[in-house]
C-alpha cells in the first residue's frame, strides 16, 4: 500500500500527535505526516513536528478578515502538501464547510468523552472533564469520529470506556481518558488510511480485512 499523506491539526501539547507518530514510525500505520497546522504559536505540537522534520504552519483565524479567508489559507496548504487525510488531535477551531466538503470522510477527530454525551460547542479540554465530574456519571471514555461541519457530531469510528466511579477530581478523569485516547486514536487512523471504514449515514462499518 502506498503510504498516505497526513496533516495533523492541533492546538496544544500534542500527546495524541506523538501517539500517532509512534505508530507510524513502528510501521503500524502506513502513512507519513507531511504537515502540522496549528492556530496557536505556543503549541507544544510545533516542537514535536520540528523534531520529526514535519512542516509547520501557524494559521490563526484572527489574522484573516473572515472565516472564508481562514479556510482558504488552510486549503491552500493541504493542497500544496497533497494531503490525503486530516487528523484533528486537540484542534480547537471549527473546520469550515469548504474543507469538510473537499475532505468528506477523510477528517478524523478525537473527543475525550463518550459522544454524543458531553460534546458540542464549548465542550473541549478541561471543560469536558469538569462537566463529567459534576454530572456524577460513573463511566467516561474517548470517541474517535469523522468530522462534519458541526462540533462533535460526525459518524463514530471507535469508542472505549473507562470506570471513573472512584475519582476525586476532573484531572483524574482526564488522565484515565487520555490513556484510552492514545490507544484508540492510532487504531482509528490506521483503519482510516487503510480504507477500512464504510460510512452509511451516521453508522460506520469496519471492514474485517
Ligand atoms: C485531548 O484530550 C483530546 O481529546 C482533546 O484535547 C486533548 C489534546 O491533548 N480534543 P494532546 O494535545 O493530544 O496531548
Amino acid at each position: 500500500m502506498v503510504p498516505k499523506n497526513l496533516a495533523v491539526f492541533a492546538s496544544g501539547r500534542g500527546s495524541n500527535f506523538q501517539a500517532i507518530l509512534k505508530n507510524i514510525i513502528s510501521g503500524r500505520i502506513p502513512a507519513s505526516v507531511k504537515l502540522c497546522i496549528t492556530n496557536n504559536p505556543a503549541a507544544g505540537v510545533i516542537e514535536i513536528a520540528q523534531q520529526h522534520d514535519i512542516a509547520v504552519r501557524v494559521i490563526n483565524p484572527k489574522s484573516f478578515p473572515d472565516a472564508g479567508a481562514f479556510n482558504d489559507a488552510i486549503l491552500k496548504e493541504v493542497t500544496e502538501f497533497r494531503i490525503d487525510y486530516i487528523i484533528l488531535a486537540g484542534y480547537l477551531k471549527l473546520i469550515g464547510r469548504q474543507i469538510v466538503e473537499q475532505y468528506e470522510n477523510r477528517i478524523i477527530n478525537i473527543h475525550p468523552a463518550l459522544l454524543p454525551a458531553f460534546g458540542g460547542k464549548g465542550m473541549y479540554g478541561h471543560h469536558v472533564h469538569e462537566a463529567i465530574f459534576e454530572s456524577g456519571v460513573r463511566i467516561s471514555g474517548a470517541t474517535v469520529h469523522l468530522v462534519n461541519s458541526e462540533y462533535d457530531s460526525g459518524p463514530i469510528v471507535l469508542q472505549k470506556s473507562v470506570d471513573i466511579s472512584d475519582v476525586s477530581s476532573p484531572g483524574e478523569i482526564a488522565e484515565r481518558v487520555l490513556k484510552i485516547e492514545h490507544e484508540i486514536f492510532p487504531e482509528a487512523v490506521k483503519l482510516l488510511v487503510e480504507d477500512k471504514l464504510i460510512v452509511k449515514g451516521k453508522r460506520v462499518e469496519i471492514c474485517a480485512q
